[in-house]
């Protein structure tokens, strides 16, 4: 076994679920778990800079393969020497794959050792595969690289299922073998949809090889909050003690207590900004529309308990006139917003499950917000 590029230190467990504290320490600074990682897919988290993520507690984004190879392309962050340098974000980064992005096209196909879809540029056919996408993450230079997997629609027959469990197995065991960074660590990624024979199947085979940390995939993807509730209580606490456990897509008030409350670390959604572009806020009491008339002499902050920029400096009233007549920085103040509400609803987690009364935080959460339980 070589050493790890990150070090993962398990905390504390919190004495009444299996919430989980810790603390990963990478070569671009330490990420304190559990943790929401912005997403951004274009080399940017959409409108916000670098000052304002770090302002707002930002520990760590999340990037994608398959995007940064379609643009700027390989050459471009090969020239600059890497994500890090080109976009000048000095903390770490973690690399999707590409698998997930590849899957959502309409035209894909197997291929020998990988897959083959249209470049949605110009139309011509591109093969990814498991090692192709580890030279990507590679040029990026990510501090965490994922692997390619399959990932199918949850509703999926059990055929397909199985299926994508196997080639994702097959996939997990190539990536391993060729990777080959020592500065990078190396995520496996657990499927199964599901059905729990084959997540119990996906688990015991990714967890065989020795990754840096593993991921739940495959949720998310269309499924009721029931049915990934299932899954996360009957395999979270499954997944490697030592380890950084990652479920990756989610980031909704519930989804998120649900995936801590079964052991997850880290997680990631393009939620809090795609809302925040929309015109909806994310606040302790609910969700809050700001193209809404009803806010239109609303002299407050979005939230009075919120510490983020917009809140210490704009009305509701003041952003409702900016969507009205769409102004771009309507959008950035909701963004930053909804952003620091995911990120500090995290680190009050955090503190709660230091002291063993994460219990009592989610439910005090639930009875005052306006967010639903499931
Ligand atoms: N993002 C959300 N879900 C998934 C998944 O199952 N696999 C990958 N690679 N990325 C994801
Ligand atoms: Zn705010």
């Amino acid at each position: 076994m070589s050493e790890s590029p990150i070090k993962f230190e398990l905390l504390h467990i919190d004495k009444y679920t299996g919430a989980r504290r810790g603390r990963i320490t990478t070569r671009h600074g330490v990420i304190e778990t559990p943790v929401f990682m912005p997403v951004g897919t274009n080399a940017t988290v959409k409108g916000i800079t670098n000052d304002q993520l770090n302002e707002i507690g930002t520990e760590i984004i999340l990037s994608n393969a398959f995007h940064l190879y379609l643009r700027p392309g390989l050459e471009v962050l090969d020239y600059y020497k890497g994500l890090h340098n080109f976009m000048n974000w000095k903390k770490p980064i973690l690399t999707d794959s590409g698998g997930f992005q590849v899957f959502s096209l309409p035209n894909k196909k197997f291929s020998e050792d990988g897959i083959i879809f249209k470049s949605p540029l110009d139309g011509l056919e591109i093969e990814l595969t498991p090692e192709k996408s580890l030279n990507i993450q590679n040029v990026i230079g990510s501090d965490i690289a994922m692997v390619l997997d399959v990932c199918v629609n949850s509703l999926s027959s059990y055929e397909t299922v199985k299926e994508s469990v196997q080639k994702t197995f097959n996939w997990a065991l190539r990536s391993r073998e060729y990777h080959n960074n020592k500065n990078q660590a190396l995520f496996g990624i657990v499927q199964g949809g599901l059905y729990e024979d084959l997540r119990e199947i996906s688990l015991k085979q990714i967890t065989s090889l020795d990754f840096d940390g593993y991921a739940m995939g495959g949720l998310a993807v269309g499924e009721k909050y029931q049915d990934s509730e299932k899954v996360l209580k009957a395999f979270g606490n499954k997944f490697p003690e030592n380890k950084p456990r990652y479920i990756m897509g989610i980031g909704s008030p519930t989804m998120m207590f649900l995936s801590v409350e079964n052991g997850m670390d880290m997680f990631d959604c393009v939620l809090p900004t795609r809302m925040g572009r929309h015109g909806t806020a994310l606040t302790m009491q609910g969700k809050l529309n700001l193209k809404s008339s009803k806010v239109r002499y609303d002299d407050q902050p979005i939230d009075d308990e919120c510490d983020c920029y917009t809140c210490k400096n704009h009305s509701r009233g003041y952003i409702h006139h900016l969507f009205k007549r769409d102004e771009m920085l309507g959008k950035i103040l909701l963004s930053i917003h909804n952003l620091r509400f995911n990120i500090s609803l995290v680190e009050k987690m955090r503190n709660a499950i230091e002291i063993d009364e994460f219990k009592y935080f989610k439910e005090e959460f639930f009875r005052n917000s306006g967010y639903s339980l499931t």
